[in-house]
């Protein structure tokens, strides 16, 4: 870990990608309880600062490993489409 750091979903909380993705996931209807959502954020934010042009599919496989047990995965998915290029 050395000369590396570690965002948290608090520290992105004034990042305007993190804004950006949030506002995405609130107008897909994509969130209910909230459990998920910090690592659905988080994964997503990395996703597009390494590759800020994603497609759909490389946006997809930055969630896998994030289960949400409230959406059904459609509300992540509209959100995604909104969020690619
Ligand atoms: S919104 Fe509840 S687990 Fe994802």
């Amino acid at each position: 870990m050395q000369g590396r750091t570690v965002d948290t979903i608090e520290g992105l909380r004034e990042d305007p990608l993190c804004e950006r993705i949030s506002t995405a996931l609130v107008n897909a209807g994509a969130l209910q309880c909230g459990y998920c959502t910090p690592g659905i954020v988080s994964s997503l934010t990395a996703a597009l600062r390494h590759n800020p042009a994603a497609d759909v599919a490389e946006l997809e496989q930055a969630l896998h490993g994030n289960l949400c047990r409230c959406t059904g995965y459609n509300g992540l998915r509209q959100a995604i489409a909104e969020l690619a290029t």
